[in-house]
């Protein structure tokens, strides 16, 4: 058992001991370190003045991700190296080509998001394949927020950089490899500070024990929930959990069952395994909040938070998937749908935690589709996000079907009175009007700030319009996306 957490910043190791389990990243660097370069605007994951690197090492190859520091808890740092913009500047004082590029074409202003502009960028190059398009561009940086500069310039800057040769992180390679492979001890870490204990289990067996052992502690994958319980709830957490840092749970594969889905598995991740089998559902991953929040938040954590507007759950119920819980040494399985038991309650027994997920292989001839409503393109929670799975027999009727909706009850939750007006039908106007008066019936939704009842419950029915001009064989190949939405994604 180890009793600190150890990571470099920079090119310094730090092993440090004895802090807060809630404590940031984003306040450990401005105030202990004081590298006041990485700013903090929103405290939640929002703007992107936060953000920072963090380089792991998967296998023998380094993984440079940006996350928002100020919803990362230090600890979550163990085993890795962050870099921040002070590191980027060479000891001559030439500046990285990234920064020279923004200085170049103008990319700055009052220059407040500009370091976190820099480090998403930084990462960007370091992407593999990272493509000059700029649909791709505004993606990596739709987690930063500029609201003085305009984004044009900062685009243009990102193409630059793109043309540039090995910066000087990538000469230190092989050194960071070294570094982080010396930090591997394979140990349970447990750290006491002043307000609480954080566990870092070292393998699914001690996450199993430690949970059993205190049932009241929270599990953390990838805190871009539960960073912002500390950063805007203040709430005080005395145990957490990592579940995030557990290796066995940090697994993507294909089993006879289907894609399993470790807990620890973040959605850049998984994002091209699900759209490999559901490309719909990997459209909508590429929505679900930002860059930052999909390098660190986890596909489980977005079920394992119970929200009835979490973009994955609706995705996965329609896509038939099973969850796989474990408490202690038991471990049973689930179809998704049937965890969700009321808001804020879950089929979860104190000291079970979710293992993994699995996606089964759809059926030859299934046709999924997804869509997300939300008030803005990116970086937005769904007002409503509407799943669909139908198979066709041979004849053209509909075999079997599976529609799942957020933010239309309590709960992620299946239309199963859409789905019965489907059922053995061919796929006609007439029985588009049936599945509509259905789902009037299947959801009661509520009216809150991201939008009326009234506006829910149409989007819903219309989507199934949406379904019908894009599935149904007459208008086989229509495509409904507005041309130009892509460009729209920073406005
Ligand atoms: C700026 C921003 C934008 C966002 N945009 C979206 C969006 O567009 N769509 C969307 O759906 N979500 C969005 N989110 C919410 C969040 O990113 C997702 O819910 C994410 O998938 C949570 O995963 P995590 O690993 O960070 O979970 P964590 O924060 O670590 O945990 C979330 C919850 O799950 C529990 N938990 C974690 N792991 C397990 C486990 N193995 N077993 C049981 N319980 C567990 C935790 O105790 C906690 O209750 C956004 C968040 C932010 C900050
Ligand atoms: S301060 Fe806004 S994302 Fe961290
Ligand atoms: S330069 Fe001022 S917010 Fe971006």
């Amino acid at each position: 058992m180890r009793e600190s957490i150890r990571f470099y910043l920079g090119s310094v190791r730090h092993q440090v001991s004895g802090f807060s389990p809630t404590r940031t990243v984003l306040d450990w660097l401005r105030e202990d370190r004081r590298r006041t370069g990485t700013k903090e605007g929103c405290n939640e994951g929002d703007c992107g003045a936060c953000t920072v690197l963090v380089v792991r090492l998967e296998g023998d190859t380094l993984v440079w991700r940006a996350v928002n520091a100020c919803i990362q808890f230090l600890w979550m740092l163990d085993g890795a190296q962050l870099f921040t913009v002070e590191d980027l500047r060479s000891p001559d004082g030439a500046l990285h080509p990234v920064q020279q590029a923004m200085v170049d074409l103008h990319g700055a202003q009052c220059g407040f998001c500009t370091p976190g502009f820099v480090m998403s960028m930084v990462a960007y190059c370091k992407t593999p394949g990272a493509s000059m398009e700029d649909e791709a561009i505004n993606t990596a940086l739709a987690g930063n927020l500029c609201r003085c500069t305009g984004y044009a310039p900062i685009v243009r800057a990102m193409k630059q950089a793109l043309t540039a040769p090995a910066d000087r992180l990538d000469t230190q390679t092989e050194a960071i490899k070294t570094r982080l492979k010396a930090l591997v001890d394979g140990q349970t870490v447990e750290i006491a500070g002043p307000e609480g204990r954080v566990t870092l289990p070292a393998s699914a067996d001690a996450l199993a024990a430690a949970y059993q052992a205190d049932p009241q502690a929270t599990l953390v994958a990838g805190a871009t929930d539960v960073g912002l319980w500390v950063t805007k709830g203040l709430r005080t957490l005395p145990h957490l959990i990592s579940v995030g840092l557990v290796p066995d749970l940090h697994k993507i594969e294909p089993t006879p069952e289907g894609l399993r889905i470790g807990a620890a598995v973040t959605y850049t991740e998984a994002k091209e395994p699900i759209a490999a089998l559901l490309p719909d559902a990997g459209e909508v991953i590429r929505r679900i909040g930002s860059t930052q929040v999909r390098n660190a938040g986890t596909v489980c954590g977005n079920i394992g938070n119970g929200s009835p507007i979490g973009d994955g759950p609706p995705l996965l119920i329609a896509a038939g998937a099973v969850l796989k819980l474990r408490c202690g040494e038991a471990h049973r399985s689930l179809p998704l749908e049937e965890y969700f038991l009321a808001y804020g309650k879950q089929d979860r027994q104190p000291g079970e935690f979710i293992e993994a997920v699995v996606i089964p292989q759809p059926q030859p001839g299934t046709v999924f589709r997804a869509y997300k409503i939300s008030k803005r393109f990116d970086q937005d929670i769904s007002a409503v996000l509407g799943a669909f799975s139908l198979v066709f027999d041979d004849a053209g009727r509909i075999a079997t079907t599976r529609i799942a909706f957020g933010g239309m009850a309590a709960t992620p939750k299946r239309a199963s009175a859409t789905e019965a007006a489907l059922q053995g039908k061919f796929w006609t106007e007439a029985t588009l009007k049936a599945a509509q008066d259905a789902m009037k019936t299947d959801f009661a939704p509520i009216s809150d700030m991201r939008s009326s009842a009234w506006y829910r419950q149409t989007v819903a029915v219309n989507l199934l319009t949406r379904l019908f001009v894009e599935t149904a064989p007459e208008h086989a190949g229509t495509e409904t996306r507005l041309a130009g939405w892509k460009e729209q994604a920073h406005v």
